[in-house]
């Protein structure tokens, strides 16, 4: 698929059929994430890879908003120091991971953490790093296949101001 395809027909899906990742398309998926670029080329992240499925499924348990980890193939945390650049990296890897895995077939979704101790309790990062995100990735169900539903997006005119604040296209 073409980039400008796989932006439009990418969408979160939080149901996955069990089917395992292979570890070449997880370090695939990885390997884009590390792609990506930061602020001064920091690099700031570290990636807390899951494959066990019960590390994923407590994780789900205690992440608040993040249930669909639980039935996740492949999981990723996105550890990162505190500063707000380090977020905006991190949003950089999150999009890189997610376009290279659909370009592959599969789907994805961010989950945040309400209670990042309960997360920290069960992964056992370093104190000064927090979980800015996670990624659930997992094969899509397939009657989630045929054509993408209409993006569920504000419209260029809505969002865009051409050259001043006040002249956007009709
Ligand atoms: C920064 C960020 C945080 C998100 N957090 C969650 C989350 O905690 N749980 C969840 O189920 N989806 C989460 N999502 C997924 C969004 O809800 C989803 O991308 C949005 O509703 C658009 O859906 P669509 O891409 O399928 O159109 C998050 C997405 C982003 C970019």
């Amino acid at each position: 698929m073409s980039i400008q395809d796989l932006i439009r027909t990418k969408r979160a899906v939080r149901d996955f059929v069990k089917q395992p990742i292979s570890s070449e398309v997880q370090l695939a998926i990885l390997e884009a994430g590390r792609r990506a670029p930061s602020a001064m080329n920091r690099q700031p992240w570290t990636f807390l890879a899951l494959t066990d499925p019960e590390k994923l499924e407590q994780l789900g348990e205690v992440s608040g908003h993040a249930g669909h980890l639980a039935n996740a193939a492949f999981g990723i945390v996105l550890l990162i120091p505190e500063g707000h650049w380090p977020v905006f990296d991190a949003g950089q890897v999150s999009a890189y991971m997610q376009l290279a895995a659909w370009d592959l077939g599969v789907a994805s979704c961010v989950g945040s953490f309400v209670d990042p101790a309960a997360a920290r309790a069960i992964l056992e990062y370093p104190e000064e790093l927090r979980p800015v995100c996670c990624l659930s990735f997992g094969y899509p169900p397939k009657d989630a296949e045929g054509p993408p539903r209409r993006g569920g997006r504000k419209l260029l005119h809505e969002i865009v101001h051409w050259n001043k604040w006040g002249t956007t296209l009709p």
